[in-house]
This record gives structure tokens, C-alpha cells and sequence, in this order.
């Protein structure tokens, strides 16, 4: 019978779309169902989230660099905004990326159905008033944004990062509420388009669990790209006039209110996982306070239920969700599925970009690892010295007995890319010394890397 499966996903994400691909690699039958209304895969990723987010901040920058920094290196141009037009270009990049997945679905004899799924019996999942029978059922149904009491969103003037990828003008002025990776990025892309950007905090910085070093030169950066913070503040309400938004804060610890006038208010306080109307009482899944599945390698505590992505714990990244499917469509075959959570990058799409794998300054001091650092600044890179790119620097730490690399943590030009060297490097256990020994590439970023590596020993040569 065609409705019997080995394996039925929940969720059309990076999660759940890589477990279906791998599936069906290794021979099992799988459904992957999904419920946007759109009939879309890809999952918040690919439709409201990382793809859309980056296609933005690309075609920002570009607009940013040729209206200031063209005319230095002797191009004389003056760009006009044409935000409709980029606005249609990012639709292009996500129509074609969620159609790929179709196309890898049918590639790899995927099944896909579109509907809301509904768990409601040991091995039965409901779409729409179709039962579909599994050996085993896959969650992999994501998270939603996270609800600021007394601020509404209306997705077009109190927007989530949803309704701040589609405005269909610049806002005069955008605040923003939460300096963590959204806040940055998408304040990125407002402000190099026109906006006049405000981030309200709760916190006294920026980039929580990040690198404090990274933490401070970030601010720095930012506040001189002219992004205004009001740390230590939260957000009570927000009003709306004829003349626009009112912004209540007051200070994080309660005490005098300060009013700030907004034309757009962007919520991104977070995200919380989504898991609403799946029946998981029905089958025992257990969930912690905070509403994430309970897992133990990736098992939840119903048999042959397991659960993966944003659902779940874990950092809420589409890498680690599609590792975690990978790892789960490996066990149900019969292998070793694995995901190593100590080598999972983080990386903040921002001009300079930010990057960051394993342990953190703070964190190694809290745990009590000695520990050796290197650090070089682009300042001194040869190819971020040509391209006037010379904010930020690349940390590496290392453990002070063993040299074995702990954590990489960087601020600069395309550090999103060079983060993946020492990602590498620490799946393989490599010592600092074994990065600083291999050749790199002259002129390249690459080699703001080696020069780290090999200041853990004191010895970087170009600075
Ligand atoms: P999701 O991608 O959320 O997919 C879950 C899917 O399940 C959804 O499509 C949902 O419709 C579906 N679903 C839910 N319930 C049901 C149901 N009952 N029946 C059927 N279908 C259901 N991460 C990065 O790593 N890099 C980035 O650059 C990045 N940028 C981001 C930018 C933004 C603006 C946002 C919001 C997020 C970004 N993220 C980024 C985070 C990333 O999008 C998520 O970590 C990732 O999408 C999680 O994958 P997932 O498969 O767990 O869940
Ligand atoms: P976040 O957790 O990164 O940042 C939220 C920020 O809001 C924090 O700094 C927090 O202290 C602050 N905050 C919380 N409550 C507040 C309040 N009441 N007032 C003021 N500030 C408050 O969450 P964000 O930016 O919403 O992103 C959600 C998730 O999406 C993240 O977990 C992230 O991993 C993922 N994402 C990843 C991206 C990437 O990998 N490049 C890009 C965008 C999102």
C-alpha cells in the first residue's frame, strides 16, 4: 500500500527536508509533509529566514558600497535605490532554491505532501483527514517568534523579520528590539537602504553568548556605521499615532521611561519552538518548560518518534538542524548517525561579518581549561589591506598543554567562510600549530587565519 511508510517527516525544513534526502539515499520509503500555505519547502530557512535575510543584506551592501566607498577606489557612480526590483530578486533566489528541493525530493524518491500533520495514534500521522502509517515519525516542525507583551505585530508597520523582509518602503526610522542576530542583520539592511536605525537591548551588550572580545569591537563597528544602541533598555509598549509609532523603554531593572519615535518597530527578541496542534500528548512526547521536545539522541519519549531542528534543543541554526536530520535518517537505517555539537559555527551575516565555533574566552574561564590565544588583526592582512577591509581580527584558542584548538572567533571580511578552516581542523582534533604549518594561499583572507594560528606560540610573523 502507498500510504505505509518507513519513515514520515513533519516539517519541510532544513531539518526535515535533509532527513527526507537521506532517506531516501539509504533506501527507506519517506513522506516529508508540509503545512505552508504557500505549498513551499524549504522550511523558515529557505522562505522567511536565511535565504531571503542574505539575499538582502547581499544587494545592501552592494547599493552601500557604491553610493560611499566606489569613488575611493576611483569609480565614480551614483546608484539609485530600486527597492521593488530587489525585492523581486529575492523572491527569484527563494522560488529557485525551494523548487531545488522538489527537484531533490523527486531525485531521490522523496514522497511530499502538503497539509497540516497531525500525529494522532503510535505510527499514524493525520493530514488534513488522511491517515498515513510509519515505522517511524520524524518532528521536524521548527519554531516561531517569539511575542513581546503589549507590542503587536501587524507585519507591516510592528513587523516580525518576517514583515521586515518585505517593506515595501524604507522606514525613516526602524527601531529594533534585540540586538542579537536578526536585530544586526536586518537593521544592516535597512539602514545601508536609508533607515535611521535604533536597537533597544535588554542587556548591557550585544551578540549575547558571543566572544566578549567580538561582543565589544562589534558595538564599535556598528555605532560607527552610525546604528544607534540603547542598551540596558527593554521595550513596554509601543503605541501607534497618525504620526507614526511610540516607543515606550525604560531601563532593564525598572525606573525612568524614555519615548522614542519609530515609522517601523522590528520584534526579535527570539525565537520559541513550534510544535502547536501536532497531538503530542496523544503520544507521550515529552516537552521541557519552554515548550522544546525532550530528546536523547534525537529519541523523544515515544518509541519511534524523534525530533530534530529549532523543535529541539540546541542553537537554533539551519546547519545544526540538517545535521541533526542527517544523523537521524542514519540511525533509523541502521548507522552510526552522529552530530558533533562541539563543531557547530555561528556565523552573523553582517558588514564585517562575525563568525564562531567551540568554546568562548568566558566560557573556557568559567570551566577552568587553560588555555594559550592567538590573535591578528586584517589590519595587517595583505588582501584586506588592497580591498580597504581591515576591520575586525581572527582569535584562535587552544589548549595551553595539548595545543589542541578549543575555539575561533572572528570579526572581519568574509569570516563566514574562513570559520570553516578551523571547523575542519577541530572535527580532526588538529593542534593551533597544525594551521599555522599549512601553507596558505598569498594574497589571501585565508592567511589572517595561519597568522592566529601561529601567534597561539608567539610566533606570527606579519604583525
Ligand atoms: P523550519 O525551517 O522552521 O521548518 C519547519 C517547517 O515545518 C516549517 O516549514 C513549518 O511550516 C512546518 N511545520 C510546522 N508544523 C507542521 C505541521 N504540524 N505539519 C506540517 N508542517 C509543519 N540559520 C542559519 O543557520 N543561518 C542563517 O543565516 C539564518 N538566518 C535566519 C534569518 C531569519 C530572518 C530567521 C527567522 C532565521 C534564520 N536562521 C538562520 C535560522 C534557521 O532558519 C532555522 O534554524 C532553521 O530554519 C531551522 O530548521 P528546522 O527544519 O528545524 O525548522
Ligand atoms: P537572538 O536570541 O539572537 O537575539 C535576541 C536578542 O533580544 C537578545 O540579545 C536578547 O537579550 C534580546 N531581548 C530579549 N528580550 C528583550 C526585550 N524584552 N527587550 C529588549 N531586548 C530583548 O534572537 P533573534 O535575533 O530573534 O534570532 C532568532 C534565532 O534565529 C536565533 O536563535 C538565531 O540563531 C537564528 N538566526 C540565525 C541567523 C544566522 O545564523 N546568521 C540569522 C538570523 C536568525
Amino acid at each position: 500500500m502507498s500510504d505505509i511508510y518507513d519513515v514520515v517527516i513533519i516539517g519541510g525544513g532544513p531539518g526535515g527536508y535533509n532527513c527526507a534526502i537521506r532517506c531516501g539515499q539509504l533506501g527507506l520509503k519517506v513522506l516529508c509533509v508540509e503545512k505552508r500555505a504557500s505549498k513551499k519547502l524549504g522550511g523558515t530557512c529557505l522562505n522567511v529566514g536565511c535565504i531571503p535575510s542574505k539575499a538582502l543584506l547581499h544587494a545592501s551592501e552592494l547599493y552601500e558600497e557604491a553610493s560611499t566607498s566606489f569613488a575611493d577606489i576611483g569609480i565614480d557612480v551614483t546608484p539609485k535605490l530600486n527597492l521593488p526590483k530587489m525585492l523581486e530578486s529575492k523572491a527569484k533566489a527563494v522560488e529557485g532554491l525551494t523548487a531545488g528541493i522538489e527537484f531533490l525530493f523527486k531525485k531521490n524518491k522523496v514522497d511530499h505532501v502538503f497539509g497540516f500533520g497531525k500525529i494522532t495514534g503510535a505510527g499514524t500521522v493525520d493530514v488534513e483527514g488522511k491517515a498515513y502509517s510509519a515505522k517511524h515519525i520524524v518532528i521536524a516542525t521548527g519554531s516561531e517568534v517569539a511575542k513581546l507583551p503589549g507590542v503587536e505585530i501587524d507585519e507591516k508597520q510592528i513587523v516580525s523579520s518576517t514583515g521586515a523582509l518585505d517593506l515595501d518602503k524604507v522606514p525613516g526610522k526602524l527601531l529594533v528590539i534585540g540586538a542579537g542576530v536578526i536585530g544586526l542583520e536586518l537593521g544592516s539592511v535597512w539602514r545601508r537602504l536609508g533607515a535611521e536605525v535604533t536597537v533597544v537591548e535588554y542587556l548591557d551588550h550585544i551578540l549575547p553568548g558571543m566572544d566578549g572580545e567580538v561582543q565589544k569591537q562589534a558595538a564599535r563597528i556598528f555605532k560607527k556605521q552610525k546604528v544607534k544602541f540603547e542598551l540596558g533598555r527593554k521595550v513596554t509598549g509601543v503605541t501607534k499615532s497618525k504620526s507614526g509609532l511610540k516607543v515606550a523603554t525604560e531601563a532593564s531593572a525598572g525606573g525612568k521611561g524614555k519615548e522614542i519615535d519609530a515609522d517601523v518597530v522590528l520584534v526579535c527578541i527570539g525565537r520559541r519552538p513550534y510544535t502547536q496542534g501536532l497531538g503530542l500528548d496523544a503520544v507521550n512526547v515529552k516537552m521541557d518548560k519552554r515548550g522544546f521536545i525532550e530528546t536523547d539522541h534525537f529519541k523523544t519519549s515515544a518509541k519511534n518518534i524523534w525530533a530534530i531542528g529549532d523543535c529541539t534543543h540546541g542553537p537554533m541554526l539551519a546547519h545544526k538542524a540538517e545535521d541533526e536530520g542527517t544523523a537521524v535518517a542514519e540511525l533509523i537505517a541502521g548507522k552510526a548517525g552522529h552530530v558533533n555539537y562541539d563543531v557547530i559555527p555561528g556565523v552573523v551575516y553582517t558588514k564585517p561579518e562575525i563568525a564562531s565555533v567551540g568554546k568562548t574566552e568566558e566560557q573556557l574561564k568559567e570551566e577552568g581549561i587553560p588555555y594559550k590565544k592567538g590573535k591578528f588583526p586584517f589590519q595587517a592582512n595583505s588582501r584586506a589591506r588592497c580591498n580597504h577591509e581591515t576591520d575586525g581580527f581572527v582569535k584562535i584558542l587552544a589548549h595551553a598543554e595539548t595545543d589542541e584548538i578549543l575555539g575561533a572567533h572572528m570579526i572581519g571580511v568574509n569570516v563566514g567562510d574562513l570559520i570553516a578552516e578551523v571547523c575542519l581542523a577541530m572535527e580532526f582534533k588538529a593542534a593551533s600549530e597544525d594551521i599555522a604549518r599549512t601553507c596558505h594561499a598569498h594574497p589571501t583572507i585565508t592567511e589572517a587565519v595561519r597568522q592566529a594560528a601561529m601567534d597561539v606560540e608567539g610566533w606570527a610573523m606579519q604583525m
